[in-house]
């Protein structure tokens, strides 16, 4: 097994994969396992150090989830983060205790002792809480090296066994200086150098994907979004042509986008081959207005059209996807006990009928990183920049029944605010902007005539990630500009709103 410097236990924490993240930010490069790992493989990997991550269990809880306790014995600097705080306070002897209320929010963090998990650092930085229990009394050994207002343990730590515990979570953008932290225990606490870059990842990966396809053929599906561009490209350079890249045109895309992905192929000199599958699709989803089941029904139609297409050539053993980070976490446990919050369209294997295997390099990074990865690659710039578009695509910005009126009706009201976003610049200072049907009528007036029609709904958000968002603080008078033009231009829209909710608690779509 080759070296890993940081090993990340999970503990079924929404953010666990940050946690890697902000450590390849850092250039260094780490593996996240499931809490249960045998200790033989955890040894294998020759970690310089060990993060437990957080989770949604408490440690006194009779099914929690508990890692080898000879980790703790290895000798290895460890960071317990959350309820992996927990773990660490309980191992070593400590107490842990339901918090009176479940603490969530923005905390400032009171250095209490100089250590160099700080360095260079702010005392008084905003860190993120996000906990229901807390450690009531700290271990023997360990010493409180920073608090909070609300948590007198903000921060333990054990120097001369270099055995480290945050209350908060220093992965999340919330946490300021949080990557600093997470940056100084892999390089000053544990001793890793910064070695990973996007060229190492996809150096690796062209392998990776070489040894795995050896000369059978693999199909690519692409929507003419960045992440399965990426991977059409990664696989266009690792097996050339025994790459078969298909787009399904799902009736369900925006104004023009099949034209456009189809030009985009064709200026790259890749072979595109398009399947017109729109009444397959809507046929399907007709009638059917709850959410999952939209994602399910569209999930495992793509998988039925690719299957249908491959069988037209000879050899193809492998479906490949743009599967990012994101779109796994939310929708099925990655490696240990996350909770499910959608069913995203391509996640979760293939049935039991089909016969490929799946290749998904982007499956453990995020959408900027592909997008570094991208431009990596050579894929230009415009390219890149381009908003992410879900799978599902505006099945799921319709609340309620998919059909073709309504699906007409709400391209034309897209394709208005996308205009005025690209004209205001707006569009390349945010991360995804689209609009929503709600499924309400609501009474306006027209002239001297009464209207009892559609309400869309505006949704323009920033993030890194995606995993957690804010709604962009757009300027007034450019909603107002998308207001009008989408009540005068469109028939049968009488009313915009505009969501002004963030990520967590919302989502981002709204199905
Ligand atoms: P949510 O709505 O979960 O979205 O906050 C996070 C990001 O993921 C995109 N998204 C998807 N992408 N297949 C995809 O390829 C899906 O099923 C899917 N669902 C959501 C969403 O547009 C946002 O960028």
């Amino acid at each position: 097994m080759k070296h890993v410097p940081i090993v990340v236990l999970d503990f079924g924490s929404q953010y666990t994969q940050i946690i890697a993240r902000k450590l390849r930010e850092a250039g260094v490069y780490s593996e996240i396992v499931p809490y249960s790992e045998s200790i033989e493989d955890i040894k294998a990997r020759t970690p310089k150090g060990i993060i437990l991550s957080g989770g949604p269990a408490s440690v006194y809880a009779k099914d929690s989830y508990h890692p080898d306790k000879e980790i703790f014995e290895l000798g290895l600097p460890i960071l317990g983060i959350c309820y992996g705080m927990q773990l660490i306070s309980q191992y070593f002897g400590g107490s842990v205790i339901a918090a009176d209320h479940h603490e969530y929010g923005k905390a400032k963090l009171n250095f209490e002792k100089q250590s160099d998990i700080f360095r260079d650092t702010t005392d008084g930085q905003t860190v993120w809480m996000s906990h229901g229990d807390r450690v009531e009394t700290i271990p023997e050994g360990f010493e409180k090296i920073a608090t909070s207002e609300n948590s007198p343990y903000a921060a333990i730590a054990d120097l001369d066994r270099l055995v480290y515990a945050f209350q908060f979570h220093p992965e999340v953008y919330h946490s300021v200086e949080g990557a600093k932290l997470l940056k100084n225990f892999a390089k000053y606490i544990c001793g890793c150098e910064s070695t990973w870059n996007m060229g190492s990842f996809a150096k690796e990966q062209i392998k990776k994907i070489q040894d795995q396809v050896g000369d059978k053929k693999v199909l690519c599906g692409v929507s003419g979004g960045v992440d399965s561009s990426v991977v059409a490209t990664l696989l266009a350079e690792a097996i050339g042509d025994q790459l078969i890249p298909v787009f399904v045109d799902n009736g369900l895309l925006r104004a023009n986008e099949r034209e456009q992905v189809e030009a985009m192929f064709k200026a790259r000199g890749v072979p595109l081959i398009t399947v017109d599958a729109t009444e397959q699709f809507l046929s399907k989803l007709a009638g059917v207005t709850d959410p999952e089941t939209k994602r399910k029904i569209i999930g495992e139609t793509f998988i039925k059209v690719f299957d249908e297409e491959a069988k037209k050539h000879d050899g193809i053993e492998f479906l490949a996807q743009g599967t990012l980070y994101t779109d796994v976490i939310e929708s099925v446990s990655v490696k240990g006990p996350s909770k499910t919050i959608k069913s995203h369209h391509n996640v979760g294997g293939l049935p039991d009928w089909m016969t490929f295997d799946l290749i998904e390099p982007l499956r453990e990074i995020f959408k900027d990183e592909v997008r570094l990865l991208g431009l990596e690659l050579g894929i230009p710039k415009d390219m890149i920049g381009r908003h992410p578009f879900p799978g599902p695509g505006l099945a799921i910005r319709i609340m309620g029944d998919v059909n073709k009126p309504d699906l007409e009706l709400l391209r034309k009201a897209d394709v208005i605010m996308l205009d005025v976003l690209r004209a205001t610049g707006y569009y390349d200072k945010t991360w995804q902007a689209f609009t929503v049907l709600l499924n309400v009528k609501s009474v306006g007036v027209m002239g001297d005539n009464r209207t009892y029609d559609n309400t869309v709904c505006v949704r323009i958000v920033e993030a890194t990630d995606g995993m957690t968002a804010t709604f962009a603080h757009i300027p007034h008078d450019i909603l107002e500009t998308i207001s009008r033009r989408i009540i005068n231009e469109v028939d049968g829209i009488n009313r915009v709103v505009y969501d002004i909710s963030s990520k967590p608690p919302a989502t981002i779509e709204w199905e």
